[in-house]
């Protein structure tokens, strides 16, 4: 399977109405997220996930939203002030190999994306260093374009990196791990 990046106006097509109604993005992360909380949305696409999210931490919280296009960030924020969570998303525009936050978070989030994302391991060894000793990572993949054998691929190397799977929530239509980070640092892991 290749790694292409969604284009911007496929993001459209994909976060609808029904896929809304589909997944309750809301009440999929009031399992996790409470207000006040920092977040981090990875390939937040045009909102999908950052949107709900933002309503959850409140006022006192804040949503990092992250992607390698500028395009997906800018209608992502035209979004968020159009809904009155301007203030509540601070957009960060990555690099390929590099997601380039080093804020402390208390969720975390890659809804869709590490497929598209050439060097997984790298990836979500970056991410362990984001997460707070208490936090929760949840992965979410859709079938069929994401195959069992390659999400497999995906858990053994967060857990090579020292994520820890906590649960496979059910979420429609989607392969899907919850972690948390390990205490101990695992060894051989050196993030460029
Ligand atoms: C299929 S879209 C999903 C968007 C959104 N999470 C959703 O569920 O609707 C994948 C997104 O990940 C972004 N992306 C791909 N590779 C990335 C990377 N290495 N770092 C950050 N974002 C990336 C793409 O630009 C795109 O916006």
């Amino acid at each position: 399977m290749g790694h292409e990046v969604c284009p911007w106006w496929v993001a459209y097509l994909i976060d609808n109405p029904l896929r809304r109604l589909i997944h309750k993005p809301e009440a999929i992360f009031r399992n996790y997220v409470k207000p006040g909380d920092t977040v981090l949305d990875l390939g937040c696409g045009i909102g999908f996930a950052a949107l709900p999210l933002a309503k959850i931490v409140g006022d006192q919280g804040r949503v990092i939203a992250v992607d390698l296009q500028q395009k997906m960030l800018a209608i992502l924020q035209r979004r968020a002030v159009k809904a009155g969570l301007g203030s509540r998303i601070q957009t960060h525009r990555c690099e390929p190999g590099s997601i380039g936050i080093a804020t402390p978070v208390d969720f975390a989030v890659a809804f869709w994306m590490v497929h598209e994302v050439p060097d997984s391991r790298e990836f979500l060894a970056q991410v362990r260093c984001c997460l707070k000793p208490d936090a929760r990572f949840l992965v979410t993949e859709p079938i069929p374009h994401v195959r069992e054998r390659a999400f497999r691929e995906t858990l053994d190397a967060a857990q090579a990196v020292g994520l820890v799977l906590r649960e496979q929530p059910r979420i429609r239509g989607c392969r899907t791990a919850l972690f948390s980070r390990s205490p101990a640092e695992p060894s051989g892991v050196s993030l460029k």
